[in-house]
């Protein structure tokens, strides 16, 4: 193995936290996420409460999922929220328009949706539709939600099973209204903003967060626009949506086929984000120099060409050590990033895109980008910790980027992680810094890693990348040295 050599400077003055919600997650009515994902049928062989699986909920509870995002996505600008309640076989069967044209008979719905949020301990976040619903139909929906007094709908709830209100808070006015949420202007949207927004109220116990539906990637227009005509008390975020697409949308590429050439075009587009962020804060910073308002990349990830043989409108892709990578590096984009950017949804949960799970049938297997998220969590809700970097250039074909890329937190017990992406699939690289400013005295080290970047876990081989304890070198003095394998993330515990 070839070598390089990487410094990293710290300083332990920030005040800023790393918001849990950074580590959050997306569960849309498409494909096989929903429906024979978190939802099964009665017959399926695993642990179930009602038709939630509870494997994939314990699953989920170990990474500490803050919320799950649904029912869109697109899919959410389609969905009438009344066909989702009541009794399941008095339910209406629609087409998902959307994804794939298939029926949909809405056993999944608003119920079933925060009782699986329950059982995971995470926050509701529900998108509602603005392409194709109107103003009553949000502000019933919340009513229904939300109200604790009494009302018809409050009274429809309570027959339907919860008489307490739900007090969801976390509430997407419509998503990527600039496309298929209804291909709108962002003067037009920010007007519907306004309009629908006026009708979602704050009833008692709950104040809504509102999150407009921002820019698709570099469209910084919109995202001038959304802050110039929407006040920032009138609004708890901004989305954003960015996807890492190694080739272009009709042809993306193999999620388990590919060679140098498309791993490092893939890690070069990944690292896109941070100019993204870097550009749409810098508008943001503008019109709320305070930064009232949030960066929410609500979603984000890789997104490949369906797996051979599967339904392409339901996008079920394979997950590899590329992708674990790619989740790394971005996470420690927005970590760096955590005073505007304080959210963000992976998409998608389950057998959607970049999952954190795949399932058939009754068994299911964790990817390598779950274990990111296992490695990650201690940054949720930690003190972040400035750093600068100096690295070695991963170089292919005459283009270069960055080899390594860090993050670095303090967490409530004192103890400081550092998160360490090695992206150059050929070299190994150690990673010096001086901590004396840690006032650290132990470490040990935990390393995701494979023989190649196309490695995945199957179900047959579920556990070939998973973290390893790896020996973490001795600290000696103020210095600390880790070393790096070829395209490997290495998570390090300094404890006082
Ligand atoms: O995550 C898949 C789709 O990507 C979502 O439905 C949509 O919002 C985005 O274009």
């Amino acid at each position: 193995t070839a070598f390089g050599q990487a410094t990293l400077t710290v300083t332990d003055t920030s005040t800023q936290t790393i918001s849990r919600f950074i580590y959050g997650h997306f569960a849309e009515d498409l494909g096989r996420c929903i429906y024979d994902g978190f939802w099964v049928d009665d017959s399926m062989k695993v642990p179930r409460k009602d038709r939630i699986r509870l494997d994939v909920v314990e699953a989920l509870k170990r990474i500490k999922v803050p919320d799950l995002r649904w029912p869109g996505g697109c899919f959410a600008d389609q969905y009438h929220w009344s066909d989702g309640i009541g009794p399941r076989a008095q339910r209406p069967t629609r087409v998902n328009t959307t994804w794939g044209m298939i029926p949909d008979d809405n056993s999944f719905g608003t119920h079933e949706f925060l009782e699986l949020c329950g059982l995971i301990g995470c926050e509701p976040y529900i998108a509602g539709n603005v392409g194709s619903g109107t103003p009553q139909e949000m502000e019933n929906w919340l009513e229904y939600l939300n109200y604790g007094g009494k009302s018809t709908l409050s009274a429809q709830r309570a027959a339907n099973g919860h008489p307490a209100p739900y007090k969801v808070s976390l509430w997407g006015v419509g998503n990527e209204s600039w496309g298929c949420g209804g291909s709108m202007t962002p003067e037009f949207y920010t007007d519907q903003f306004k309009r629908y927004g006026e009708f979602c109220k704050d009833y008692p116990g709950t104040h809504l967060k509102k999150i407009a539906s921002g820019p698709n990637s570099d469209d910084y227009h919109w995202t001038e626009v959304c802050m110039q005509r929407i006040p920032a008390w009138d609004m708890y975020a901004l989305s954003m949506h960015y996807y890492t697409v190694v080739g272009d949308w009709d042809h993306k590429g193999s999620a388990t086929r590919f060679g140098e050439d498309e791993y490092f075009t893939g890690m070069r587009k990944c690292m896109f984000m941070d100019t993204l962020v870097r550009k749409h804060s810098a508008i943001m910073d503008k019109y709320d120099p305070a930064k009232r308002v949030a960066l929410a990349v609500d979603e984000w990830g890789i997104w490949t060409d369906a797996e051979p043989g599967t339904n392409p409108a339901f996008l079920y892709q394979q997950n590899s050590l590329r992708d674990a990578l790619i989740a790394a590096t971005t996470l420690n984009i927005f970590n760096n990033h955590c005073d505007r950017v304080r959210m963000a949804n992976l998409a998608q949960a389950i057998n959607v895109l970049q999952a954190l799970i795949l399932t058939k049938g009754a068994r299911m297997v964790l990817t390598p980008t779950y274990y990111v998220f296992e490695l990650y969590k201690v940054h949720q809700d930690a003190r972040w910790i400035p750093i600068s970097l100096n690295s070695p250039d991963y170089t292919y074909n005459g283009q270069s980027i960055p080899a390594v890329n860090a993050s670095a937190s303090r967490d409530q017990q004192g103890r400081v992680h550092i998160s360490l992406v090695n992206l150059d699939p050929n070299k190994e690289v150690t990673v010096s810094a001086n901590i004396q400013a840690l006032h650290v005295r132990s470490m040990s080290q935990e390393v995701l890693t494979s023989a190649h970047f196309t490695d995945i876990n199957t179900l047959d081989e579920p556990n070939k990348i998973r973290p390893l304890a790896s020996t973490a070198e001795p600290l000696s003095g103020d210095s600390l040295s880790v070393t790096l394998p070829p395209a490997s993330i290495v998570v390090v515990e300094l404890r006082p």
